[in-house]
């Protein structure tokens, strides 16, 4: 499954990126703004700090489908080849992802709340499709919706991966992970659930411990 850290704070895509092997990047227009920077800046640091391979997904502002197609065009020169552009399958997102599409830009068809939606940006040519679990479990199953969703993508043979989004715990990762989905991008406290064990680091204490008593140092040479 591809990891991906949900955030545009750049002291933890920092920090994350030299712990483990994140697959990238996704922002929202909340997010940037909780950055408290100019947006640009924000995301040229992103650029800056993520390799070639790593992606960066950046949502389109406007709301109308002419000024989804403008800012798509506008964020695919931020300089970084790996990007997609977060389009909201609202009906202007939807058509404007047709659009998007043909450009030759990719595209990450996002706040999607149900399969139907799902299907609709697919077929309009979404290279990866991102669910609110957590906000879908308000009116359900989330999880379940999601597994739904792959369902429908293995049956058609669409090739379209899923960036399963809004995450409240890293329960929720686990079940996707479990069914097999794609992606998972998640904010950092519920990274810090994945990322955290005390038992471990309790082991390594105990093993420790017991080196040195025994050698009367704490490595090896
Ligand atoms: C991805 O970037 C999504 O926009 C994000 O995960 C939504 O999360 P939220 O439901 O916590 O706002």
């Amino acid at each position: 499954m591809k990891l991906i850290l949900d955030t545009a704070d750049t002291t933890a895509i920092r920090y994350y990126n030299d712990y483990l092997a994140l697959d990238g990047v996704t922002t929202n227009p909340t997010i940037i703004t909780k950055s408290g920077k100019p947006y640009v800046d924000v995301l040229k640091e992103i650029v800056e700090i993520l390799d070639e391979d790593q992606a960066l997904y950046v949502q389109a502002v406007s709301e109308d489908y002419e000024g989804i197609v403008e800012d798509a065009k506008w964020l695919s020169t931020l300089g970084k080849k790996n990007i997609y552009i977060k389009i909201p399958v609202t009906n202007e997102g939807l058509k404007a992802i047709k659009t998007v599409h043909k450009l030759g830009i990719k595209i990450l068809a996002t706040a999607i709340y149900s399969m139907d939606q799902a299907y609709l940006a697919m077929h309009a040519g979404a290279d990866a499709l991102a669910p609110y679990v957590n906000r879908m479990c308000y009116y359900g199953n989330g999880v379940d919706e999601v597994i739904n969703m792959q369902t429908i993508i293995d049956n058609y043979g669409y090739n379209t991966e899923i960036v399963a989004a809004s995450f409240k715990n890293a329960s929720q990762v686990r079940e996707l992970m479990l069914n097999g989905i794609g992606a998972c991008t998640v904010p950092v406290d519920v990274m810090a659930q994945l990322f955290n064990n005390e038992n471990t680091n309790n082991a390594v204490k105990e093993f420790t411990a017991n080196w040195e008593k025994t050698y009367g140092k704490k490595t090896l040479r």
